[in-house]
């Protein structure tokens, strides 16, 4: 489920023109706090989406400054604390949130937009013991 100020599956972002290949995008949704940031990067024709907060202390990755990726182009940085993420999966390989994620979601190419796609569902939880039958996700 979206947060309620992040865009809905289907809106538009921004167009695709305004990604530049090897570059970025982002737009903060909402304000005070209640608020939806994002970032959109791109290789060639592929996007990579993922929302701006970081998971070592939950900052913008950019400070709000729009410098998202190292110097190389391959990956996210957080100029907060150094971490730096994988862009193919948003995996930290570096930094004080290693193995940690940025937390994805999909977007689609529109004609010349770029859309807000569906946002990912949540990963089925194991049950607390071998011998649990409930079904995932269901609270206990
Ligand atoms: S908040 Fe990103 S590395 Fe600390």
């Amino acid at each position: 489920m979206f947060p309620p100020v992040a865009p809905k599956p289907g809106d538009t972002l921004c167009a695709f023109a305004e990604i530049p290949d090897g570059g970025t995008w982002s737009r903060l949704y909402g304000e005070a706090r209640e608020i939806f940031p994002i970032v959109v990067a791109r290789k060639g024709e592929r996007l990579y989406a993922y929302v701006n907060v970081c998971p070592h202390q939950f900052l913008p990755l950019d400070g709000y400054q729009g410098a998202f990726l190292t110097d190389d182009g391959d990956h996210l940085y957080c100029m907060q604390h150094g971490a730096v993420f994988r862009l193919d999966d948003g995996v930290c390989i570096e930094g004080p949130c290693g193995g940690r994620r940025l937390l994805a979601f999909a977007v689609e190419v529109r004609g010349a937009d770029v859309v807000m796609g569906r946002w990912p569902d949540p990963p089925p939880r194991p049950p607390a013991d071998p011998n649990d039958r409930s079904p995932p996700n269901r609270a206990r």
